[in-house]
């Protein structure tokens, strides 16, 4: 099962869950920081310390991509070491870091895709409200601008935002990732903050633009999956696909809010106020690919009374049972679908002709050891690798115009309020000693990049 030629491979990560050195160089504190440190928020009481140590030793985990033999890394850059509290001058130290990390990637024969914001908010904008204060999308587009200007002459590949859903939902709407506010109305206002953020950033990098830059922007999509495929049970999974995939990806490539996610969320009287004239119009700024990251489906049903409020992170949802997920779980407690990949690389075609496509993240966690043979056995992991390849051949095959695909993640790291406990890396992390060990599953990786070709099952 042969990729087309030219097909990206790559590797994943975020600054926050690799980096560390988290008070170094003039790093201000960021809403990570201050999260990890409040008691009861992630698992084990796990901060952003050591994480892999990545500010130092990223010439190391250079020389493990090589060895994956992978074309691209994607990694994002700490907002709050090139500004410490979120505007003014920029933090040469900071930028020097990043300037040391791209050239090292140059040098290693390795495409830089760099990502301005994977969630580290620096703490100083979040005590004025963060994503809930309309300022934040100028101070935004402001960072943009400055670290676009500073390694545009070497970075062609610029992405605005991950998963915008994460920060705005779990982040404001049910509080089970930095900055922690549980309150639904927050979710949404922030959802809408962030996605003119990512449209005027967008505007402001190509106004400096160089010859064969490229600029994107990264969702995430959870394919709701239904038992049975009547009325009730699609309306069901309309809804949910509408508050967690087309509320972010309509305003995105035609300026409009989906009118039936606006319905949906009218009882909260939080979106629609947030949105002013023009909004819609620089939000739908023009892509050049969408980056789409996919790990799990979602089962969903009707649930008996239309106003049954359903519990978990999409904001104002109401009337549908979130049902539990199915099959040999992830270390995570998440259903392993394939498909559903293909699937949703399908509907993404259908939704935007002619916009390339990236899967920017994919992977699985499992509580990997290094066994007395010194090796990391990782059966499960290996077979999710290969069987999401073979989903995204399938969707090639069938006409999607997908570019690349990007592993996460490089190594294990900390993985947000689940703590250094879910192991999502193709590289094991020793984190007492920092100790690098591939995987099994990146011997296998390696294989597929090699022959530019993944085994049929
Ligand atoms: C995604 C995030 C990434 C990582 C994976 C497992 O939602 O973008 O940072 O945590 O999930």
């Amino acid at each position: 099962m042969t990729f087309p030629p030219g097909f990206v491979w790559g590797t994943a990560t975020s600054a926050f869950q690799i980096e560390g050195a988290t008070t170094v160089d003039g790093r201000g504190p960021s809403i990570w920081d201050t999260f990890a440190a409040t008691p009861g928020k992630v698992e084990g009481g796990d901060t952003g310390e050591p994480a892999c140590e990545h500010y130092t030793r990223y010439p190391e985990d250079i020389a493990l991509m090589k060895r994956l033999g992978v074309s691209s890394y994607r990694f994002s850059l700490a907002w709050p070491r090139i500004q410490p509290t979120g505007t003014g001058p920029a933090e040469p130290r900071g930028l020097a870091f990043y300037d040391r990390l791209v050239d090292a990637l140059l040098e290693a024969g390795i495409e830089p895709m760099v990502t301005l914001y994977h969630w580290d908010l620096p703490q100083a904008l979040q005590d004025k409200g963060g994503w809930v204060n309309r300022d934040t999308v100028d101070h935004f587009t402001e960072y943009a601008r400055i670290a676009h200007a500073h390694l545009g002459d070497r970075v062609k590949q610029w992405t605005t935002l991950n998963e915008p859903f994460c920060p705005a939902y779990l982040g404001y709407g049910i509080g089970i990732h930095a900055p922690g506010i549980v309150d639904p109305a927050s979710a949404l206002v922030a959802a809408h903050h962030l996605l003119l953020a990512h449209g005027r950033a967008m505007t402001a990098m190509r106004a400096q633009a160089r010859p064969g830059q490229q600029f994107s922007l990264v969702l995430n999509f959870s394919t709701a999956r239904v038992a049975v495929a009547d009325e009730a049970h699609l309306a069901a999974a309309r809804k949910v696909e509408g508050l967690s995939g087309r509320l972010f990806l309509e305003p995105v490539l035609r300026g409009v809010y989906p009118a039936d996610v606006l319905s949906e969320v009218a009882h909260l009287n939080a979106l629609a106020p947030a949105i002013r004239e023009g909004d819609l119009a620089e939000i739908a700024a023009p892509i050049d690919w969408l980056g789409v990251n996919y790990y799990n489906p979602t089962r969903v049903a009707p649930a008996a009374d239309p106003l049954y409020e359903t519990p978990g992170a999409l904001p104002g949802l109401r009337g549908v049972e979130i049902l539990p997920p199915e099959g040999p779980l992830t270390h995570t407690g998440w259903e392993q679908e394939a498909a559903a990949l293909t699937d949703l690389l399908r509907w993404l075609a259908e939704q935007a002709p002619g916009m390339p496509l990236l899967v920017t993240e994919n992977g699985s966690a499992f509580p990997d050891e290094v066994s007395p043979d010194g090796q990391v056995h990782d059966p499960e992991r290996t077979a999710y690798l290969l069987a999401h390849l073979r989903a995204v051949h399938a969707a090639i095959q069938a006409g999607v115009d997908v570019r690349g695909y990007l592993a996460w993640s490089l190594l294990d790291n900390f993985e947000w309020a689940f703590g250094y406990d879910k192991r999502f890396g193709l590289v094991h992390v020793d984190f007492a000693t920092q100790a690098r060990t591939f995987k099994d599953s990146a011997h296998a990786y390696a294989k597929v990049v090699a022959a530019n070709a993944v085994a049929p099952e």
